[in-house]
């Protein structure tokens, strides 16, 4: 087994939901990576029915928070939306299920681990005010934030005990 601290098990565990960021930026070179990582991940027949939507601008943040009212979410100094087309997405013949949710989900974590691995954190957010949200970024029809995920330094310095179901309770061997 791979010992790189970097490893994707390594990484799983390191990263957690950070909801309290300082105030350094994450840099353009940070966001380019991570950018690149999340474009390189799997989608539905390859479709890609994805946009990245990178705000940095402190006005915008603060208008963009307005879809998420929590104090934490603004201090992050930078949050990545991630947007999904669902004109653009596959559409299973069988019963025309929808799989936009699940590339954006793919991408959105593969960002999450490229923050981790650069000493970043991170927070998925779902619970927002689309409408708010689309409204700010002023997206176009078919086009829906379906993710924000803060980006930034961590503020506090112990990462939370990581709780999850145990092994056994979610591995079925057949
Ligand atoms: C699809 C999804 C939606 C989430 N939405 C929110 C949210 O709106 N606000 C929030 O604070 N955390 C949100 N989270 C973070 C989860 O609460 C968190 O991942 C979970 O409690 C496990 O904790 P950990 O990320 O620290 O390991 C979301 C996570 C996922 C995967």
């Amino acid at each position: 087994m791979c010992k790189d601290t970097n490893n994707i098990l390594a990484l799983s565990q390191r990263r957690y939901s950070v909801r309290n960021y300082t105030s350094q930026p994450v840099t353009e070179e940070q966001l380019q990576y991570m950018l690149e990582v999340a474009r390189l991940a799997p989608s539905a027949v390859n479709l890609q029915p994805w946009s990245f939507i990178v705000v940095r601008e402190r006005e915008l943040l603060d208008s963009l928070s307005a879809a998420y009212s929590r104090d934490w979410f603004k201090t992050a100094p930078c949050c990545i939306v991630v947007c999904g087309n669902h004109n653009e997405s596959w559409h299973r013949r069988y019963d025309g299920k929808d799989h936009c949710d699940i590339d954006i989900a793919i991408a959105t974590e593969h960002l999450a681990l490229a923050a981790t691995e650069l000493g970043l954190g991170s927070c998925w957010v779902c619970n927002f005010d689309a409408d708010v949200c689309k409204q700010v970024l002023q997206l176009p029809e078919g086009v829906e934030p379906i993710v924000m995920l803060p980006i930034g330094y961590a503020a506090q310095e112990a990462a939370p005990e990581k709780k999850r179901k145990s092994f056994d309770d979610v591995v079925i061997w057949r």
